[in-house]
């Protein structure tokens, strides 16, 4: 059964979840992107060995197999035909991934003005693109209508207002959907019902403001309610929390339906569905998710007496994430002394929270290899960390790596495709990392590295 195994404490230094492996150079297939494998020991993507690719672009980067990615997109659209899926630009968006999320049939998420930008750069049709956010501002709207972007999701009173005024404005009518709580924060497998008034997103069902706000909508003339919009979190491994929040979203779609007397077209579920970081995760077939998830939809619709309605899904880091790693070059390594007599080896690479700030935010867990070669020392307990000034700064928290790893070793991070390269930031000065793509022995920088004339320019002295 797919899931996520809570760690549950620490056996000395070491996580319980976390066993030492019978082979530290072998990789753990589920982690990395379809194409990886290992060569005597050199990590190979796409058909290139991974030194060779750094060798040209420097570390620490982002390596991307394209394969991949268009692979998990496929996987996504395939399992939910019939329904659309809108790929989330904010787990990693950059011109190359929106042209190939188009090329392979899916929609795009946006939630600001800038990924909407690089979206119609790519060429991405604005009719299949939805946006988002809980404060779009007034140009991001107008600019937003004035694109014929197909679906906004409206996320309070006041935007709807914004919206309607604009959409008038412009003498157009703006096809809307209506962002909806439906009092489940799904974490992992498990739900808990959160205090609405706590949720900064969207309109909760069980408080009447969702309803009020689908009727402010259809009183609007240049408003063409699609739906209604339920996202309920991230890094979900079971269906149980869709099924809760399909149930009340359902409900008041048809509470609409009967009251209001207007039946929507739509429901989107969101995203949220989980990949596997390390040997604790197992991810779900989108296939599995899919039917099960149209299962609930379908059989809700019948319980209420609607029809059911298009649905569409929102996935991001199950489609990007596995896709993409990290390349690290190692700087220094040392060995830590701990209570109880235990050692931990502590391995600094030339990145950090710059450009995977999961694990300090989140206390997210990674997994890592050596890259570069093979090797026959026995694996000791290491800690991946960064160069950047805070000892939160660490990429990985428990990993078993080769007792000999060594400055100018090459350690790659999977897992790391979404939300490291888009949450990455110029913590200390540093330079954001290139994204590199990689496909059938050819790979091509997709983002470059940032100089530090790109640094300096936004400093006007
Ligand atoms: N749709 C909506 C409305 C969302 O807010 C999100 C994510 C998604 C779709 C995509 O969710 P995904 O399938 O990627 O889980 N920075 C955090 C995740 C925040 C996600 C925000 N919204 C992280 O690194 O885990």
């Amino acid at each position: 059964m797919a899931g996520h195994v809570s760690p549950g404490g620490f056996t000395g230094t070491s996580p319980v979840w976390l066993r030492e492996p019978d082979d530290v150079n072998a990789l753990v297939g589920s982690l990395w992107p379809r194409t990886a494998t290992k060569v005597d020991g050199v990590l190979q993507v796409g058909g290139l060995s991974v030194p060779e690719i750094v060798a040209n672009v420097n570390t620490p980067a982002f390596l991307l197999d394209e394969a991949d990615f268009r692979a998990r997109a496929r996987a996504f659209r395939d399992a939910f035909a019939g329904c659309d899926v809108y790929y989330a630009g904010k787990a990693f968006i950059s011109t190359a991934v929106a042209r190939w999320v188009a090329e392979e049939g899916l929609f795009l998420d946006v939630c600001s003005d800038g990924e909407l930008t690089v979206a119609l750069r790519a060429g991405v049709e604005p009719a299949r693109i939805g946006y988002h956010g809980n404060n779009k501002s007034a140009m991001e709207l107008r600019r937003a209508v004035h694109e014929g972007v197909g679906r906004i999701i409206v996320d309070s009173i006041v935007e709807i207002d914004r919206l309607a005024d604009i959409a008038t404005q412009l003498g157009v009518v703006q096809p809307v959907m209506v962002r909806v709580t439906a009092g489940v924060e799904a974490h992992t497998h498990e739900f808990i019902a959160t205090a609405h008034e706590d949720q900064k997103f969207g309109f909760s069902i069980s408080s009447g403001s969702a309803f009020e706000a689908v009727r402010q909508v259809l009183a609007a003339g240049s408003l063409d309610l699609r739906g209604l919009h339920s996202h309920i979190g991230s890094q979900i491994f079971d269906t149980s929390g869709w099924e809760v929040a399909a149930r009340r979203v359902l409900a008041l779609h048809a509470r609409v339906a009967a009251e209001l007397g207007h039946a929507m077209p739509e429901l989107d579920l969101g995203g949220g569905f989980g990949i596997a970081y390390t040997t604790q995760d197992d991810p779900a077939d989108p296939a599995v998710l899919a039917e099960q998830i149209i299962r609930i939809v379908a059989a809700e619709c019948g319980a209420l007496g609607v029809d059911v309605p298009h649905l569409s899904i929102e996935p991001g880091r199950a489609v990007v994430g596995p896709a993409m790693f990290t390349v690290y070059t190692v700087g220094t390594v040392k060995e830590v002394s701990l209570d109880g007599g235990a050692t931990r080896t502590y391995v600094s690479v030339d990145g950090g929270m710059s450009d995977n700030i999961r694990t300090a935010l989140y206390d997210a867990d990674y997994s890592c290899t050596l890259a570069s070669r093979a090797s026959d020392a026995a694996p000791v307990l290491a800690r991946v960390v960064g160069k950047h000034c805070e000892s939160g700064d660490i990429v990985v928290k428990d990993e078993f790596l080769p007792g000999d790893v060594r400055p100018g070793d090459l350690v790659a991070v999977p897992g790391t495709g979404a939300y490291g390269r888009s949450m990455a930031s110029n913590y200390n000065h540093a330079l954001r990392p290139p994204v590199v793509a990689v496909r059938d022995g050819a790979a091509r920088v997709i983002v470059r590295r940032e100089t530090v004339d790109d640094l300096l320019a936004t400093d006007v002295g």
